[in-house]
Order: structure tokens, then C-alpha cells, then sequence
């Protein structure tokens, strides 16, 4: 998998192997104590805790320029005190684009550059649809919603499922989002002509300075029935969701060492109270993060190309 993002994106030292561009944030996560009925969880215990996290594109260049399809994510490390961290990495989708690790492995390749016309081949990227069903029914699921127009105005999605556990032992399947405080507006069409190619980390650096944004992290409740172990399937509207905590972030920073550079947002890193679901994905996914932070760790540091100037802060 590893391999197949060095040779479509490009081997560049140091950086991610996906979502290789982005920017460092922190700030907290305030917990209203709605979690703990479902989860014991340490970081569903009423409370602050200190959050560090990562704004990112998906993609394995670090100079890609920002565009209205990328795909927005954010990484999160929630650290309540006494250690049982949570890590997730979310994404604004609402749906992932395949079921499975050997589809996003095939989507990867079928959607690399031709180095005749430095766009995908449209004749790999038909044979590639055409056996992944689920894939054409989730991009067009994409293609109807609006697309963000920003980091700070998107709402983030864990699309895999996980298991919430609770001090009786009762467990459920549940799917999170963090839901933006801002509302949503879409992106208007010229934002995509911006000369400046880092106008989303730009807009969001900007309005860092001038205060904190905030997102809800609503919680989804599975029903019996529901797939637990596919991120293309979403669940019925009408399924219960718990608004758990906001977080707050504050700053945003160049990666550099001590910030989020060098965490890995693997989404198996999982307190006591959270578990994974019978996704197969999960567990491809960690090891992909692994394989991908074991490479970059051992690798001489290049400048990320988003710099935030000091004065881009946040209260
Ligand atoms: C089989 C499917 C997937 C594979 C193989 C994959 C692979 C990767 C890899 C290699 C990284 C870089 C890790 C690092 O060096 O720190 C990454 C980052 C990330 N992935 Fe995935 N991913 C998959 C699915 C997903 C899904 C379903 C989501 C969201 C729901 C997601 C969200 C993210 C985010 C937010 C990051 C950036 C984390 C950061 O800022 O460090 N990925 N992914």
C-alpha cells in the first residue's frame, strides 16, 4: 500500500506517505459528560483535556496545490489526564469512496498521472469503476452534497465504524463526526481559480489569528442491522446522535518537532472504553500509518510547505 503511494504521489523524504500536506493545531476538548452512559472512556469524563492535531489534504504530494475536490481532513490526539489517549483521523466526506484496503489500493493506481497528459487515464479509471460498484454509488453520493469550503466551515467524519463500551460492559457500534460551530457555507466556484495554492491552510491560519474555532463531536448510535464493517454503507437518518463535548482549536503551527510532525493519527490508538468494529479497514489502515511513520521517522526533514508566521495564532 505504502509503495503504491510512493509511486503515485512521489517519494518526498520525511513527510506522510498520505495526506503529506497539511499543518499542525492544538487546543482542547471540553467533555460534557453525555459520553460516559455508552463509553468509559476517560475522555468522556466531564472535563477539559489538551488536544494536539494535524489539517491535512489527502494526497501523498506535500505541494499539492489546495483545489475544491481535495478531500479536508483532521487528525486528532485527545489527552485526558492520566494517559488513555484517543487518537482519530476524520475526513469531510460523507461516505468512504471504497469497501475495502484492496479497492483503495486499486483506486490509487487506476487514478495515477499519465505522464503523456499528467491526468489519470480515463480508460484505467472506467476498468477500475466498472468493478467497484460501490465506487460510482459513493461518488456520486459525493458529487450531490456540497463540497466545504474550508477547514474550518467542514463538518469531519470517522465513516469506519468503532465500539463504544461502557462501566457495565454493554457495548454498541457507533460513527462519529466533529461538527463545525461555523456554518457550513459552500464553496463558491472561484475559489478553485485562487492563485494562491494553499488558499484553504491560508484561510484557515488566517482566521486562527483572529480567534478560536470550535466543533461539536456528535456522536452516532448503531440499531441492530446496521453495517458495521463497510465506510461506503452511511446509516438511516433518523439514528440517535449524542453531542459529547467541543472542541476548541486555538493555534495552528508548522510542523516541526514536538508538534503534530511526528504523530501518527492511527485510528486503532483507542483508550479502554473505544474499541474497533469488525471493519477489516481499521486494522489495514494502522498498519499502513505505521509503515508509512516508519518510513518518514527515519528520513531527513524537508520544510513543510505550509508556514504559519508566528503571529498566526489564536487566543
Ligand atoms: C484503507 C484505507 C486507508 C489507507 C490505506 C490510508 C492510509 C493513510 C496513510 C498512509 C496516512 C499517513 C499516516 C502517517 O504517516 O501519519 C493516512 C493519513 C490519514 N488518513 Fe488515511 N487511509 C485510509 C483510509 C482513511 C479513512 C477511511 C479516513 C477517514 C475516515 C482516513 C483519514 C486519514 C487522515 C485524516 C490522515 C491524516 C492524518 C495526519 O494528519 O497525520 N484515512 N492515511
Amino acid at each position: 500500500m505504502i509503495d503504491g503511494f510512493e509511486q503515485v504521489g512521489g517519494v518526498h523524504p520525511g513527510f506522510r506517505r498520505n495526506h503529506a500536506k497539511g499543518v499542525c493545531i492544538s487546543g482542547s476538548f471540553e467533555s460534557n459528560g453525555q459520553g460516559v452512559s455508552w463509553s468509559r472512556a476517560a475522555a468522556f469524563a466531564p472535563g477539559q483535556m489538551p488536544v494536539v492535531g494535524r489539517f491535512s489534504l489527502g494526497g501523498g504530494n506535500p505541494q499539492m496545490p489546495d483545489e475544491p475536490t481535495a478531500v479536508l481532513a483532521m487528525g486528532l490526539s485527545l489527552r485526558p489526564p492520566g494517559g488513555e489517549e484517543w487518537r482519530m483521523a476524520m475526513i469531510h466526506l460523507p461516505v468512504f469512496v471504497v469497501k475495502d484496503v484492496q479497492g483503495f489500493y486499486e483506486q490509487l493506481l487506476a487514478s495515477k498521472p499519465d505522464p503523456a497528459t499528467g491526468k489519470p487515464d480515463p480508460s484505467k479509471l472506467a476498468a477500475f469503476a466498472a468493478a467497484h460498484p460501490e465506487f460510482v454509488r459513493t461518488m456520486q453520493v459525493i458529487k450531490d452534497g456540497p463540497s466545504p469550503s474550508g477547514f474550518a466551515t467542514a463538518n469531519y467524519n470517522s465513516l469506519n465504524t468503532f465500539r463504544f463500551v461502557n462501566a457495565a460492559g454493554a457495548g454498541v457500534p457507533v460513527r462519529w463526526s466533529m461538527v463545525a460551530s461555523v456554518a457550513s457555507a459552500p464553496a463558491a466556484p472561484e475559489q478553485g481559480k485562487s492563485p494562491d495554492k494553499s488558499y484553504l491552510f491560508d484561510d484557515v491560519i488566517a482566521r486562527l489569528a483572529r480567534g478560536p474555532l470550535q466543533w461539536h463531536l456528535i456522536v452516532t448510535l448503531a440499531q441492530p442491522g446496521d453495517v458495521t464493517n463497510d465506510p461506503t454503507v452511511p446509516w438511516p437518518a433518523d439514528r440517535e446522535h449524542v453531542d459529547v463535548g467541543t472542541l476548541t482549536i486555538n493555534r495552528a503551527e508548522t510542523e516541526a518537532p514536538g508538534n503534530c510532525r511526528d504523530v501518527v493519527f492511527d485510528p486503532l490508538v483507542l483508550p479502554w472504553g473505544i474499541e474497533p468494529s469488525d471493519d477489516p479497514m481499521l486494522s489495514a489502515r494502522s498498519a499502513t500509518y505505521s509503515e508509512s511513520f516508519r518510513r518518514r521517522e527515519g528520513e531527513r526533514k524537508t520544510p513543510s510547505a505550509i508556514q504559519v508566521p508566528v503571529a498566526g495564532r489564536g487566543s
